[in-house]
């Protein structure tokens, strides 16, 4: 199984199946401009802000992939001529070929802003996906003790930049909470309000005896 970084909160993950977690790619300052995207099965979106939904649309359409989101967002992107979606909710799982799915809580907002106008895109989340492996893509969020019922993933993957998600101190305690074998952080540096020193994040983890990977925008990680 392969974890690719491709900025912001862009994960592209590679097994059986492949998976794209909020392909967040035209406009996105942080996505490596030459990777070429092998074919996409399955996109997940966490919520509706444009930096997370992003090119969902498009890479459907281009793939024919499935979109699996909360209800409101999968309505949403029917609306706009996506025709393979799965609606879940937070709490909720669902065994796909890739895997079991959970869409889990995140404290944060979820408006799809299109045409000017916001539209209600549901609850925020995040997603626990069991695989060989079991990796929380965390979303944007806010620290929240919740994070205590993630406890056992092995990989989790955490903003850190502040501002609109945790700063690296919540971020670590999220990762005390969570105690996973392996801390990936994201959402930070895509632009200044987001700044953050991921080498510190690293430094901190690995005081609590856990690995922490730092991955450049298109690196990959063999898990
Ligand atoms: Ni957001
Ligand atoms: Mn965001």
């Amino acid at each position: 199984m392969k974890i690719t970084f491709l900025g912001h909160a862009v994960f592209l993950i590679e097994g059986q199946k492949n998976l794209i977690i909020d392909p967040f790619i035209t406009g996105n300052p942080a996505y490596p401009g030459d990777f070429q995207l092998p074919n996409i099965d399955y996109i997940l979106v966490t919520h509706g802000h444009g930096d997370h939904i992003g090119d969902t649309v498009e890479l459907s359409k281009k793939f024919g992939s499935t979109v699996i989101s909360n209800f409101e967002i999968c309505n949403y992107l029917q609306s706009k001529g996506v025709n393979k979606v799965h609606p879940m909710h937070i709490g909720g799982s669902k065994e796909f070929e890739f895997g079991k799915l959970k869409m889990t809580p995140a404290l944060h907002g979820s408006g799809i802003i299109d045409d000017g106008k916001i539209i209600y895109g549901g609850n925020p989340g995040g997603f626990l996906i069991k695989m060989e492996k079991s990796i929380y893509h965390a979303g944007d969020t806010g620290l929240t003790k919740d994070m205590e019922l993630l406890k056992g993933a092995d990989i989790a993957i955490l903003p850190i930049g502040g501002n609109f998600v945790m700063d690296i101190e919540d971020a670590v305690r999220a990762v005390e909470m969570i105690q996973p074998k392996l801390v990936i952080p994201m959402h930070y540096n895509t632009w200044e309000i987001i700044n953050a020193n991921a080498e510190e994040f690293k430094s901190q983890v690995e005081k609590l005896d856990i690995e922490c990977k730092i991955l450049k925008p298109g690196e990959s990680l063999e898990v």
